[in-house]
C-alpha cells in the first residue's frame, strides 16, 4: 500500500500529557500533523502543550477522562471545532497496577478495567463518524501483557488482552469503510519520570525504573506508531522482548510459564 502522507492531518492522542502518548504526539507533529493532547491533570497537560507549542507545532490540549463518555464526546467536539476534521485517534491512555489477585483490593481491578477498556471504547465510539468521513486511522496501544497473563499484573494483562478482541471486532465492523484499525504491542519502554501505577491497596505510586529489562526509548516507540499509521499496519510487536514473549507464549507456553514461576519475575 502507498505510504500515507500525514501532513495537515489531525490526530487525537489520548493520554498524551507524558510518556508514550506525548512522544507519539511529537513524532506526529514532526510529520506536520495537527495534534490534540489529552489527559486529566490540567497542569501536566498545559506543560506538554507549551512544550510542543514552543517547538512550533500546531497543538490543542483537551482535558478529558477517557473513562467518561460525555468527556470523550467533548474531546471530539473540541477537535472538530478547532480543526474541522479528525483523521487519527490513538487510544493510548492507560494505567498500570501491581499486586497478586489475592492481595489486590477490588476497586483497583475496577479502575484498571474501566480506564484500559472503557477508556478506549468510549473515545473510539465518539470518534467513529469523523474517522469514517476522513477514512482515517484508529490505533491502540497494546502491551506484551496482552499476549500472556503476567504475574501480579492480572487486571492489566486482562485489559490489554481484551484490546486484541476489540480491534478484531472493530476491524471486521469497519471493513469497506476505508478506516484503518491498528494495534501496537509495546514491550518495555522507557518510563516517563512521572509514570505511576496502582499498588494492591489502590495507592498511586511512582513507577521505579525497570533496570532489569532493556527499555525501548520513547522516540523509537513513537516512530513505530507513526510508521504503522503511514503504512496502515494492522499489528506490530515492538522490541525483542515483545517478539520473544509472543513466540514463547504461542509455541512454548509451558516453558514460559515454568520460567516465570522459577524466576518469580517481578516486572517493576
Ligand atoms: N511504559 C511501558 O513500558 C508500556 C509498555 C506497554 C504498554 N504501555 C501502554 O502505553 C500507554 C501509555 O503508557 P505510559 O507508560 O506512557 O504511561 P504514563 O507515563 O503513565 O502516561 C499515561 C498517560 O495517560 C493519561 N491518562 C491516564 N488515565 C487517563 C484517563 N482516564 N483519561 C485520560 N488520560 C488518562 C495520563 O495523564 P493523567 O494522569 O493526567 O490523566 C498520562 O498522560 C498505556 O496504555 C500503557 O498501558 C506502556
Amino acid at each position: 500500500m502507498k505510504k500515507v502522507n500525514l501532513k495537515d492531518k489531525v490526530a487525537i492522542i489520548t493520554g498524551s500529557s507524558q510518556g508514550i502518548g506525548k512522544a507519539i504526539a511529537i513524532a506526529l507533529a514532526k510529520k506536520g500533523v495537527k495534534v490534540v493532547l489529552n489527559g486529566r491533570n490540567v497542569d501536566k497537560l498545559t506543560q506538554a502543550k507549551l512544550e510542543l507549542f514552543a517547538q512550533g507545532y500546531e497543538v490543542l490540549a483537551v482535558q478529558a477522562d477517557v473513562g467518561k463518555y460525555e468527556e470523550c464526546e467533548n474531546l471530539i467536539e473540541q477537535t472538530i471545532d478547532r480543526f474541522g476534521q479528525l483523521d487519527m485517534l490513538i487510544n493510548n491512555a492507560g494505567i498500570a497496577m501491581e499486586g497478586s489477585i489475592a492481595d489486590t483490593q477490588p476497586e483497583v481491578f475496577e479502575q484498571v478495567f474501566h480506564t484500559n477498556i472503557m477508556g478506549v471504547l468510549f473515545p473510539t465510539k465518539a470518534a467513529l463518524p469523523h474517522l469514517k468521513k476522513s477514512k482515517g486511522s484508529v490505533v491502540f496501544t497494546g502491551s506484551i501483557a496482552g499476549y500472556m497473563g503476567l504475574p501480579n499484573y492480572s487486571a492489566y494483562s486482562a485489559s490489554k488482552m481484551s484490546l486484541t478482541a476489540l480491534v478484531q471486532s472493530l476491524k471486521i465492523e469497519l471493513a469497506g469503510t476505508g478506516v484503518h484499525v491498528g494495534i501496537n504491542y509495546v514491550g518495555f519502554a522507557e518510563n516517563d519520570k512521572d509514570k505511576t501505577y496502582y499498588d494492591a491497596n489502590g495507592n498511586i505510586k511512582l513507577m521505579p525504573v525497570r533496570k532489569q529489562f532493556k527499555r525501548m526509548p520513547l522516540t523509537k516507540v513513537a516512530n513505530y506508531f507513526v510508521r504503522g499509521i503511514e503504512h496502515r499496519t494492522y499489528k506490530q510487536t515492538l522490541s525483542g522482548i515483545g517478539k520473544f514473549t509472543r513466540i514463547m507464549h504461542q509455541y512454548f507456553p509451558a516453558i514460559f510459564e515454568w520460567a516465570m514461576i522459577k524466576k518469580h519475575v517481578n516486572l517493576n
